[in-house]
């Protein structure tokens, strides 16, 4: 691309987006939180299987859109295991035909990665330059989906977040409460850290990150870092003080190596710096405290 063309992407005005994986946990936020402000059209799995390489090409041929946001993935972990190739068609071929349909119709492309491309043997928050080295499919699957997007334009933006939590789909921490008001011990693993990433606060960060120019990968989470067990005892403890009955109280350690039912490995520290985003639009996104927080009082306990 000619110097001319890479500043035209650059000022792109964008007024019509496009998400894909719109009937899951990110993409139903992206949709309701843009809704006021642009036009904005969602497509779930329903209307189009990203496994097959035709209805691609028809469906997104057919859309307006200047942005597209591409939220949909085959996310489960130990799914994605044992269904190798399923899991490449949908999480690397898909996004690299969409890379070309957008590049085709000069549009803006952000595709949604994962934590989960690095091996977790790191001790200090990782970068977007760090090596990525996937330890499980799922992993390979998306490492191999933000190569196939970015070989086609380096503009393009691979935003990687991790431990996707908020109100329009139940994760980890929905799950945990559950279980809290159920029975009396709940447990959650002690020896596995990365930082929960609030679906509401991501709108805006995506917001902010092509509105100043971000390309290539780009790191987003909440700050700070915790397990999965100080992560749902935090959450237990934001239920008890907006006043929800729970059985449990408190969450009790378990080592990941005790998992039995997990198939695939996961990766042990995988705590995103999003330093690139804060140097880039001068922003620190707030701490998952703060962010779990605000989720429990607004949408936990009022249900
Ligand atoms: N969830 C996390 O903790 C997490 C962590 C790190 C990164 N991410 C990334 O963030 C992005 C959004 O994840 P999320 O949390 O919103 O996950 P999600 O709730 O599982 O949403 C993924 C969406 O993709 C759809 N989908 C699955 N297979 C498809 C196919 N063959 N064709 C079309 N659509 C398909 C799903 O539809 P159905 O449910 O109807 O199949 C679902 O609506 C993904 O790229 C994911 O890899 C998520």
């Amino acid at each position: 691309m000619g110097a001319a063309a890479r500043a035209d992407r650059k000022i792109l005005i964008i007024r019509r987006i496009l998400v894909l994986g719109a009937g899951g946990r990110l993409g139903k936020a992206l949709l309701r939180e843009y809704s006021g402000e642009f036009e904005v059209h969602g497509i779930t799995h329903a209307e189009l299987d990203l496994a097959k390489v035709d209805e691609i090409e028809r469906v997104i041929s057919a859309a307006e859109f200047d942005l597209l946001i591409n939220c949909a993935a085959l996310t489960a972990v130990d799914y994605c295991e044992s269904h190798r190739d399923e899991a490449f068609a949908v999480n690397a071929r898909a996004p690299g035909m969409l890379a070309e349909l957008c590049q085709s119709r000069r549009a803006k492309l952000i595709h949604l990665s994962t934590d989960y491309v690095f091996d977790g043997a790191g001790e200090l928050p990782y970068s977007e330059d760090d090596p990525a080295r996937p330890v499980s499919v799922y992993g390979e699957s998306k490492l191999a989906g933000e190569n196939a997007v970015l070989s086609v334009s380096p503009d393009f933006i691979v935003m990687r977040v991790s431990w996707v939590f908020g109100p329009d789909r139940p994760s980890f921490v929905d799950q945990l409460i559950n279980r809290a008001r159920e029975t009396a011990h709940v447990s959650a693993v002690a020896d596995k850290v990365s930082t929960p990433t609030y679906t509401v606060d991501t709108a805006s960060w995506l917001k902010l990150a092509w509105e100043n120019g971000a390309t290539g990968v780009l790191h987003l989470a909440n700050t700070g870092q915790c397990s999965w067990q100080e992560y749902g005892q935090y959450a237990i403890d934001c239920c008890q003080r907006a006043g929800m009955e729970l059985r449990a109280r408190k969450v009790e350690p378990l080592k990941l190596a005790q998992m039995s039912n997990f198939i695939a490995r996961r990766p042990v520290y995988t705590v995103l710096s999003t330093e690139k985003f804060t140097q880039l639009t001068g922003v620190t996104p707030r701490s998952w405290r703060e962010a779990v927080a605000e989720y429990i009082g607004e949408h936990v306990a009022k249900r």
